[in-house]
């Protein structure tokens, strides 16, 4: 384990917020016990996890199988993050479940292909530009002295959840080894009934038409600002300084991104990922 900020620290390759988890605790996920009707998010941060688990727990609840939760967090907690492990054990199923991390560190037991997990990425320059802002407001985190300064960080990898490439390649090339879903944020911005569908029939629930509709509802931007359990409005004011949902869309990157950044971030894209073949709506 090695500290390479005052927020930050790295272990097995991976950058690590200082403070909710642990080494032994990360290790120890290598034995944990995968069930075959487990869901999983994962993502890399600021790609619309917050929205994808509103989706999924809604989707959940009107399929008539969900112990209510406190709040989306608790419903559907963090892997790497210790919170109790005995209580997961005891949770009823589908147990929920997000995480950021890369796939070494994940429970090998996902790899039977039983339990599912849908992967949500999102193009790198709005998910630049969101995870600079989310610097800004979230004390857990190293406040960086500007855009250009997060702007290097965040190419050479050294934030949270490390190299934006590297998790999508390894999560990609790794796909067939994973029952899993890629959808993108900007798929379910441009049509966000679709993007519901697609998750709904990949977790095999069969929910009816006015079920999807009210999935969809209540997974608007303008609702999910209002929900006090998805909006982490229940965060310490000193924690979170700003609001978790800020502006949802797609193109942002253009009013902070110059000309030069959008060029390197191209560049490193068709360098880094060229021969994935994935295809990023811009605006
Ligand atoms: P912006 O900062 O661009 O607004 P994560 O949950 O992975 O941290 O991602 C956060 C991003 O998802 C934020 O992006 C947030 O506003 C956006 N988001 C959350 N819920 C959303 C929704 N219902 N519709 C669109 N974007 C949403």
């Amino acid at each position: 384990m090695e500290q390479i900020t005052d927020f930050l620290y790295k272990y097995k390759n991976y950058n690590f917020a200082i403070g909710p988890t642990n080494a032994e605790y990360i290790d120890s996920l290598q034995s944990f016990d995968i069930q075959n009707s487990d869901i999983f998010l994962v993502t890399y941060p600021k790609s619309g996890t917050t929205w994808a688990q509103q989706i999924i727990i809604s989707i959940c609840e009107l399929d008539g199988g969900l112990t209510k939760y406190t709040n989306n967090f608790e419903q559907m907690p963090w892997l790497e993050y210790k919170v109790d492990p005995q209580d997961y054990a005891l949770r009823p199923s589908p147990r929920l479940f997000a995480s950021h991390l890369t796939p070494a560190l994940m429970p090998p037991g996902l790899k039977d292909k039983k339990a599912k997990i849908i992967y949500v990425m999102r193009n790198p320059k709005d998910n630049i530009v969101s995870f600079y802002h989310f610097t800004e407001v979230f004390s857990s985190m190293e406040t960086p002295k500007n855009f250009d300064h997060f702007f290097e960080e965040y190419l050479m990898g050294n934030v949270l959840g490390s190299s934006w490439f590297d998790h999508i390649r390894v999560w990609h090339s790794k796909r067939d080894e994973y029952n899993i879903l890629f959808l993108t944020y900007e798929d379910m911005v441009l049509d966000l009934k679709a993007a519901v569908t697609k998750i709904c029939i990949f977790l095999g629930k069969n929910l009816s038409e006015a079920a999807i509709e009210q999935v969809v509802e209540k997974s608007t931007f303008k609702n999910m600002k209002k929900d006090s359990k998805a909006n982490y409005d229940f965060l310490l004011k000193e924690m979170l300084k700003g609001d978790f949902m800020r502006k949802g869309n797609i193109g942002d990157w253009k009013n902070t991104f110059t000309v030069a950044q959008s060029e390197r971030v191209d560049q490193l894209l068709q360098e880094r990922l060229g021969d994935l073949s994935l295809k990023f709506i811009w605006e």
